[in-house]
């Protein structure tokens, strides 16, 4: 029997876009048991009255799974040679490097709602993304492994012996011991979907996926901002007390967040009509302080039938489906709820447009959305989650499609906000559950962590492992949100999180208040400065997020994959790389006065990023900390753009003018870039409105010159300084020209020197960022 090919692709072909793939090795064929499936998924009676149904029906503690299509399972054995790290399949609290699993249980991939999850547990978390990624030194491959129902993955890293082909004498073959990691997919049920993906290099391997997948969608800059939430912010009085102690304490911050008891008992897309009576006056009093307002909104619906989302969904037929064919009903946050079907089109075009100012009420254009319990979590489900026989739009079960809900609704929840803006915004949307592609509809944060130093270690390799399977914009909840964070401790989180992707503090309803300025003058002195310090570096985080966007580059990695030949980096968990040009070592022990850093690459020169020493041999260096240090080190070789101050919020900072921080290499080399638009909407891609500047300093020559040419962009904003780290020698003259005016007259420019730091510093520069312009130093 031919499959049904036009229910398969209804299903599974947004999330991967098979059309343009080069480079890929693609394999795929039906498994017999999906060939026979789908004509109807309802149970056949006559099956159900037998006494035994053996392998048709599983028990799972008192829950019943009837498998209306029979039993079935999937699986391929994939053989790397040569290969004996290997990383991805993301979501678990695990090592980067994926474990041997021959004595242990395998990496599971099936989403689920795990409050407060253990750590170094190979269980399924709120997320899953099918891909492996196997690296040695000279090669990096991949294995896409598309099927969204639950998948297990068994490793197994050995020893074989491998012939050596000898010419004298012929007949005498050496042999000699290389590693091998065998990988064994097994899926529920589905087809065998497969990619190989062929690298060699890993940013080769980023653009294969991607190809497959998509890129991240470039964040509104204001999403890189800090965010404030907790369950919860209680009304509209705490909303604006919160706000104004953020300028108080003199702290930058973006968003401020609102969790499920905002609602009228948590009924999205309503509001608590006594705790939030004006939610469009608060959303105006956030609006004229530069700032935004992100609420919940979950995927389950509260059985109401006086609740029109309810009522009308239930009338369209907008539900999963029992095995009976009845709405699927499951308790949730508001009690009995049933559960959107989003893996219907129509659903989500109806979905979508619930985000209409006319149809959200007291929303706004400063309104933004945060999904969860969308693995879907269904309190007292089998693992907390749907029956595996609840049935979705054109029969498919939901085991089929499990690990593909929250993309869905993810997917929705972004276009919704798109559409409300007429096409002109990017939207940004927070899930908790995620599959492949993910990336193309928002940013992802690790689910409900505990306030412990453990979880705070766990948050780097778990933050790894997400983005080099495509999704960059990730994070873990700041201070850990079970629990109360002891001071030292929350105050290391928020240096960590000032360096990750999604940078969000958040706190269960359970735990104390934590505002950053509870703490003390000092601990809120500290938090501030980490805080600034992330605003200023945005200029930074914006340009790598483009990146991230149009050549599919992770914008937090292992160090491996920027030293893909440097054994000693393949397991390194405990620091990473910003982009290409920034090390960060969190300090993740309790009263640590030392952390031991990694400086990879034998031709490698580093700087101390805040005091500008220069580490000649790299190495592992002790480095001292006190409770104020983020230890954080710029490549040789490299320019970073940062804005030279901050202000209360991004929106605040678009006038303020940048430093470029340039880092020499051993041979007095440096370059690096800056990506500027309007940072809201999609103009950039439309009418190519964005600046892409490039920086070079070659034989003593500092240049800024246009990086794209179709990009256009009017700024006022200049280049005010510069720093020039690793000069050997005190300059006798420093001068600037403009590229446009050809009056020949260059300008001299003030400048210092620090030998201590070997640190030329040019100031009062006001350089236009969007002009060419070349700097001088003799
Ligand atoms: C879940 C989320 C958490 C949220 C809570 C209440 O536990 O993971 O972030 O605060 O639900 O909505």
């Amino acid at each position: 029997m031919e499959p049904a090919k036009e229910e398969e692709s209804s299903v599974q072909d947004e999330a991967v876009d098979k059309s343009n793939f080069k480079n890929c090795n693609h394999i795929a064929f039906y498994s017999k048991t999906t060939a026979l499936k789908k004509e109807d998924t309802s149970i056949d009676s006559s099956q159900e009255n037998q006494e035994d149904l053996g392998l048709w029906q599983e028990e799972f503690g008192s829950f019943l799974d009837i498998k209306a299509n029979g039993p079935s399972s999937i699986g391929l054995d994939f053989s790397l040679h040569g290969c004996e790290h290997v990383y991805g399949i993301p979501e678990h609290a695990e090592t980067l490097l994926l474990k041997n699993t021959s004595d242990d249980d395998a990496y599971r991939l099936f989403n689920l709602d795990v409050y407060g999850h253990k750590i170094y547990d190979k269980m399924g978390i709120y997320g899953s993304v099918p891909f492996l990624l196997a690296h040695k030194p000279d090669r990096t491959s991949g294995i896409f492994w598309l099927n969204s129902s639950e998948t297990l993955v068994e490793i197994n890293t050995k020893a074989v012996m491998e012939h050596v082909p000898s010419r004298s004498p012929p007949d005498i073959t050496k042999q000699r011991v290389v590693p091998q990691t065998d990988v064994h997919w097994m899926s529920e049920s589905g087809i065998i979907d497969v990619f190989l993906l062929m690298g060699p290099t890993p940013f080769d391997i980023f653009k294969q996926y991607a190809q497959l997948t998509g890129t991240q969608a470039l964040p509104p800059l204001f999403s890189l901002g800090y965010h404030q939430c907790r369950w919860n912010y209680e009304d509209e009085q705490d909303v604006k007390a919160v706000d104004a102690g953020f300028d108080e304490h003199d702290i930058p911050y973006d968003v401020i967040w609102l969790d499920i008891e905002h609602t009228e008992s948590k009924r999205y897309f309503t509001w608590d009509k006594k705790k939030f009576q004006h939610p469009e006056r608060m959303q105006e009093l956030l609006k004229r302080k530069k700032r935004k307002l992100v609420v919940i909104i979950d995927p389950h619906i509260k059985v109401d039938p006086m609740y029109t989302l309810y009522s009308e969904a239930k009338k369209k037929g907008y539900f999963v489906k029992d095995r009976k064919g009845q709405d699927f009903e499951g308790i949730c946050w508001p009690g009995s709820s049933s559960y959107l079907d989003f893996t219907n089109p129509e659903v989500r075009e109806w979905y979508a447009d619930q985000f209409s100012f006319k149809s959200y009420k007291g929303s706004t254009d400063i309104l933004f959305v945060w999904n969860d319990m969308n693995e879907p979590s269904v309190f007292k489900g089998a693992e907390l989650t749907m029956q595996r026989d609840a049935v979705h739009h054109g029969n498919w079960e939901h085991r089929e499609v499990h690990n593909l809900y929250g993309f869905y609704q993810q997917m929705a929840t972004a276009e919704g906000l798109i559409k409300r803006s007429g096409g002109q915004n990017r939207p940004f949307v927070l899930t908790r559950s995620f599959f492949a592609g993910s990336q193309k509809y928002g940013a992802v944060w690790t689910g409900d962590n505990v306030a412990e130093w453990s979880y705070l270690k766990i948050s780097i390799p778990m933050l790894l492992t997400i983005s080099i399977a495509g999704i960059s914009f990730c994070g873990a909840d700041v201070g850990g949100f079970i629990g109360d964070p002891e001071p030292e401790l929350l105050v290391r989180w928020y240096q960590a999180g000032a360096y990750q992707p999604f940078f969000r503090g958040h706190a269960n309803i359970e735990s104390k208040r934590r505002e950053p300025w509870l703490f003390g003058d000092e601990n809120t002195r500290i938090i501030r400065e980490a805080i600034r310090e992330r605003y200023t570096l945005l200029p930074y985080l914006y340009s790598l997020f483009y990146r991230a966007h149009t050549t599919a580059e992770p914008v937090m990695r292992p160090l491996w994959v920027e030293f893909p030949k440097e054994q000693e980096t393949f397991g390194v968990e405990d620091e990473y790389m910003l982009g290409n040009a920034l090390l960060v070592h969190p300090v993740i022990e309790q009263e640590a006065t030392t952390v031991n850093v990694l400086l990879p690459g034998s031709d490698e020169v580093w700087y101390d990023l805040r005091r500008f020493r220069r580490l000649d041999y790299p190495g592992t260096l002790k480095i001292p900390v006190t409770l104020e240090s983020i230890p954080v080190f710029q490549r040789g070789g490299s320019v970073v753009p940062l804005k030279t101050t901050v202000g209360r919020s991004t929106e605040w900072m678009t006038d303020i003018s940048y430093e470029l921080r340039v880092a020499l290499d051993s041979k007095d080399f440096a370059v690096g870039e800056l990506y500027l638009d309007d940072g809201h909407s999609f103009q950039y891609l439309h009418k190519k409105q964005f600046l892409h500047r490039k920086f070079i300093f070659h034989k003593n020559v500092f240049s800024s010159s246009c990086a794209d040419e179709i990009g256009q962009y009017h700024t006022k904003c200049v280049v005010e300084r510069v720093l020039i780290l690793g000069v050997q020698k005190q300059p006798t003259s420093v001068t600037a020209s403009l590229q446009s005016k050809r009056d020949g007259k260059d300008k001299e420019v003030v400048f210092t020197y620090d030998a201590k730091t070997s640190t030329l510093t040019l100031e009062k520069l006001l350089l236009n960022v969007g002009a060419d312009w070349e700097i001088h130093i003799k």
